[in-house]
């Protein structure tokens, strides 16, 4: 774009020298001469760095206005371009870009610069400033896309296969003490550990196909991949949260915690709150196991007039006052959140926590998705 203007600035309007520099986003105290059009296309070749301390185009950019030289000799501080003999007359008009100077159009020839060439070179020089504003925007916008494209990955890598790798970790803990005390215990342990691994795989591959280009993906970001019954993710849409929870439950949590369920005042809800509630149970869980030291969780939905509740509660010590988030809590609150909903942490008494994710209330016929 910059060298299209360059050229037209020579061609159609037969100015004979044409320079735009830009201001380097790393050090603003230097313009890079990179763009040329005319003569100094021919003659100049690479890149020139100057100071704005120096030269006319420096002033420009200091001043904010343009500048306008009839004889260049008597500047002091006056750049003669590199591999030429430079010219008699000089004008240079900042680009602003968003209120600030970010480069310059400048013009040499042999022949003063009048009022007229002035006002011509400065509609190039708004123009120029529209079109880089324009592209900073676009690649703000590029930028902010992937970024949260790449937040959303990173909740459903945590809340997926992170969370199964954890309760893999206590199993295999667990394991030889199993072992030792019945064979029968330990094989079955195993056995879960294995089915475990499994989902993990199948979570994994699930996250993989989503990271697919679109033009290899054949299925939407909703549809739940195969082969995950075993943490009863394909229940959800056949059954709801009420019956694919106590499956998902009863894989994660270890023997030595009591637990209870209660699903009798749900209704089943649209299928991505219901995802979203799923995974948000997941992480509150794994949290409960490794974080309170609780002897047992408490896991109840319910629908009031106009919102679903899921609340995952302990006995355990309760949120530490020190305590840091890492990515679950956020990933929690920014699931809910993209659905018009809420995570809410109750310290309980005398101790333990209740995390509470609340969604606006949307009913589905079992079966509809
Ligand atoms: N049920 C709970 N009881 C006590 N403390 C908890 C409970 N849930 C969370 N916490 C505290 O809140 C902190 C932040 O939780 P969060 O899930 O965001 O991060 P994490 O579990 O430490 O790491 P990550 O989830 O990223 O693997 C935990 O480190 C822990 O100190
Ligand atoms: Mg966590």
């Amino acid at each position: 774009m910059l060298q299209q203007a360059a050229d037209a600035v020579h061609d159609v309007l037969e100015f004979p020298n044409v320079d735009i520099p830009l201001l380097d986003p790393d050090d603003p105290g230097v313009l890079v001469v990179e763009i040329r059009g005319g003569g100094y296309k021919r003659q100049i070749q690479g890149i020139d760095r100057l100071p704005i301390e120096r030269g006319v185009m420096g002033k420009a950019v200091r001043e904010r206005r343009a500048q306008r030289v009839d004889d260049v000799g008597a500047v002091p501080g006056y750049i003669t371009p590199p591999t030429t003999e430079g010219a008699r007359a000089e004008l240079a008009v900042p680009i602003f870009c968003a209120g600030e100077v970010v480069g310059v159009v400048n013009v040499e020839g042999e022949q003063p610069y009048d009022e007229l060439d002035q006002r011509t070179i400065e509609i190039i020089a708004d123009h120029l400033g529209i079109a880089i504003q324009n592209a900073r925007l676009h690649e703000q916008n590029r930028e902010a896309a992937v970024w949260q494209e790449r937040m959303r990955l990173r909740g459903e890598l945590h809340d997926s296969v992170t969370q199964i790798l954890s309760s893999i970790s206590l199993l295999a803990q667990a394991l030889p003490s199993a072992w030792r005390s019945s064979a029968q215990e330990g094989e079955r342990r195993a056995k879960r550990l294995a089915e475990l691994a499994q989902s993990a795989f199948a979570e994994m591959r699930a996250l993989l196909r989503e990271l697919r280009p679109p033009h290899e993906s054949h299925s939407g970001r909703h549809i739940l991949p195969q082969n995950r019954d075993f943490l009863g993710l394909d229940r959800l849409r056949d059954g709801g949260l009420g019956a694919a929870l106590p499956k998902l439950l009863e894989a994660m949590i270890p023997e030595t915690l009591a637990r209870r369920y209660r699903f009798d005042r749900y209704r089943p809800q649209h299928l991505p709150h219901e995802e979203a509630m799923y995974r948000v149970c997941q992480e509150a869980v794994s949290n409960v196991i490794r974080h309170s030291g609780a002897r047992e969780v408490a896991v109840e939905a319910h629908v009031d007039a106009n919102h679903a509740y899921l609340s995952i509660r302990d006995d355990g010590g309760g949120l530490p006052p020190t305590a840091r988030g890492g990515i679950g809590l956020k990933s929690m609150r920014d699931r809910l959140a993209r659905l018009g909903g809420e995570l809410q942490l109750k310290p309980m008494l005398p101790n333990g926590l209740d995390v509470v994710a609340c969604l606006p209330r949307r009913d589905r016929e079992i079966g509809n998705a």
